[in-house]
């Protein structure tokens, strides 16, 4: 199974076994993974699976919605953005993503 190493804010690293197809915020919620909390269900409302994603990685991923970049706009008063921040249920897992490695951002 691919695997993702989410960090916390602390440094603490989660290395996790991931689904294939199965969303981020998901596959950190199943792991309890500190820090995303999903509570909008992934129906990208809520922004806070936000997560950082490490450069080397962001051309991997699937490009920015409408609903995730507004949704990313709407937290940007609350949390620092970066270039590589993401929401976390917008992002299914797949085999060319194993080794992904994440930041979890700040809480909202
Ligand atoms: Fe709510 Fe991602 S879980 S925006």
């Amino acid at each position: 199974m691919p695997k993702i190493l989410f960090i916390e804010h602390n440094g603490k690293e989660h290395v996790v076994e991931a689904e294939v197809g199965k969303s981020l915020m998901q596959t950190a919620l199943d792991h309890a993974v500190p820090g995303i909390l999903g509570d909008c269900g992934g129906a990208c409302s809520c922004g806070t699976c936000h997560v950082y994603i490490a450069p080397e990685w962001l051309d991997r991923l699937p490009a920015k919605g409408d609903d995730e970049t507004m949704m990313l706009e709407a937290i940007a008063e609350l949390v620092p953005l970066r270039a590589g921040s993401r929401l976390a249920c917008q992002l299914p897992m797949t085999a060319a993503l194993s080794g992904l490695l994440l930041e979890i951002a700040p809480e909202l």
